[in-house]
């Protein structure tokens, strides 16, 4: 039985069930595309049978290493960007939220090679200040220049503060098995390596140890995101179309694609669901969004973003579809307490919870957002858990498969990205780039 359930009680008329049930025999097979591998990008599908189909071994030893590094440190930064870090961070501040350290942990996870700002890289050493602090630096080409860049950065503080050796000892490299300036250094160095998959391209990659160090260092129970992830498959290999969330989900999007509505909101009613938002992001903006096509994923966080993206979502351009994240929340009530004189006229909610307010507001937001043409989705979470968080993860990397065959582009790769690179190596000058 899932945790994470498919509401499609607002669609409202823009895909009904006629239409939807003769895009049934094209989203099987585009699952059967996906599963049997005969599609586009095919050497990029590892990640399907990931959750039953990994190294028992390193996952031991991500779990040995993680708790070295909770033992050896206050801080860990974590170097990567895009597919090297966007997962582990949503899964982080999903399961650990909280100011600082986040609660139930005692590491505080801080994230580097993600820009090239100065100030933030300032800011990030000044903070982590005389704390001890170890690095786990991920990047599958190891070659890519934001954390290679950070990465040269804290090497240089970490050789300072501890010495050649005792900084080998504290730094960790997730990289390919075998290629790429990363692999060559670390082991030159004597780094602990985990390995990236040859056939799992970054987007797809939090269920490796690309994610899996990360999230188990900050006391995070990857055996369970596992055994999620892992549900999560079984019902997506195994339901029909019927039941099928990730095929429904695939097949409601296209239709609604298809009828006009180009951009998908991703909205939230709890800012520890933002960073699921940017993992996303880059999921579905990077496998779908190519040969002059694809649904552009967008976010909002509400309901802080009803006050500065609410008008245009209710009454701008309707080329909007939005999907809500429901959280069931579970955390301490707040009940709102009744006040004398009510100068602030919030007595009618007296005795009520938080939680009742914010649900009034979800509910409310999404039927006033229907009723203004765009359809919406419902995921909900049963709970904060690293089980659902599993089904989660496995479940947008499924659609997501199964979406980009049913919009014809090959969903594993990503041309696009090389473009700004050329240019910026051309104007920093790197051998071999010339104007
Ligand atoms: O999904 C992807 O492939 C990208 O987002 C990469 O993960 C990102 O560009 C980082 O690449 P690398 O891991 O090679 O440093």
């Amino acid at each position: 039985m899932l945790k994470i359930a498919l509401d499609e009680s607002h669609l409202a008329s823009f895909c009904d069930a006629q239409t939807l049930r003769h895009m049934e025999k094209e989203t099987l097979s585009a699952r059967e595309t996906l599963v049997d591998g005969s599609g586009e990008g095919n050497d990029f599908t590892g990640w399907v049978n990931l959750p039953v189909d990994y190294d028992k071994e390193e996952f031991a030893r991500i779990k040995a290493a993680a708790a070295k590094i909770r033992s050896q440190s206050q801080v860990l930064v974590v170097i990567g960007i895009g597919g090297s870090y966007l997962g582990a961070r949503a899964a982080i501040e999903f399961l650990r939220p909280g100011f600082g350290c986040g609660s139930g942990s005692d590491l505080e996870v801080l994230y580097a090679g993600n820009q090239l700002s100065t100030a933030y890289t300032n800011y990030l050493i000044n903070h982590i200040g005389g704390r001890d602090f170890s690095v786990n630096v991920i990047s599958k080409s190891g070659t890519t220049t934001e954390p290679a860049i950070a990465f040269r950065v804290f090497k240089d503080l970490l050789e300072e503060k501890y010495g050649k050796a005792g900084a080998a000892d504290r730094i960790y490299a997730t990289t390919d098995k075998a290629r790429g300036a990363l692999k060559t250094l670390a082991d030159a160095e004597g780094y602990e390596t985990f390995v990236v998959p040859d056939d799992i391209g970054g987007r797809y990659s939090v269920l490796t140890a690309v994610g899996l160090l990360p999230i188990a260092a900050a006391g995070c129970d990857i055996d369970a995101l596992m055994r999620g992830a892992q549900a999560a498959r079984e019902a997506m290999l195994g339901e029909g179309f019927e039941s099928n969330m990730a095929m429904r989900y695939a097949a409601l999007r296209n239709c609604f694609y298809r009828g006009g509505k180009k951009v998908e909101i991703l909205a939230n009613y709890d800012p520890s669901l933002h960073y699921i938002a940017e993992w996303w992001k880059q999921l579905y903006g990077e496998s779908e969004g190519k040969d002059k096509m694809g649904i552009f994923p967008a976010s909002v966080d509400l309901t802080t973003d009803l006050h500065s993206m609410g008008q245009y979502i209710q009454d701008g351009e309707r080329m909007l579809m939005e999907t809500v994240i429901d959280l069931k929340d579970e955390s301490a009530p707040i009940v709102i307490r009744e006040e004398e004189g009510d100068l602030d006229g919030l007595n009618y909610l007296a005795g009520k919870p938080l939680t009742f307010v914010n649900e009034s507001a979800m509910k409310g937001t999404i039927l006033a957002h229907t009723e203004g043409g765009v359809p919406n989705l419902v995921i909900t979470l049963a709970d904060r858990s690293e089980e659902t968080l599993g089904q989660l993860f496995y479940f947008f990397e499924f659609a997501c498969g199964v979406s980009g065959y049913m919009l014809g582009v090959n969903p594993f790769n990503q041309p696009g990205v090389e473009s700004y690179k050329k240019n910026m190596f051309m104007l920093l000058g790197k051998p071999g780039y010339t104007k």
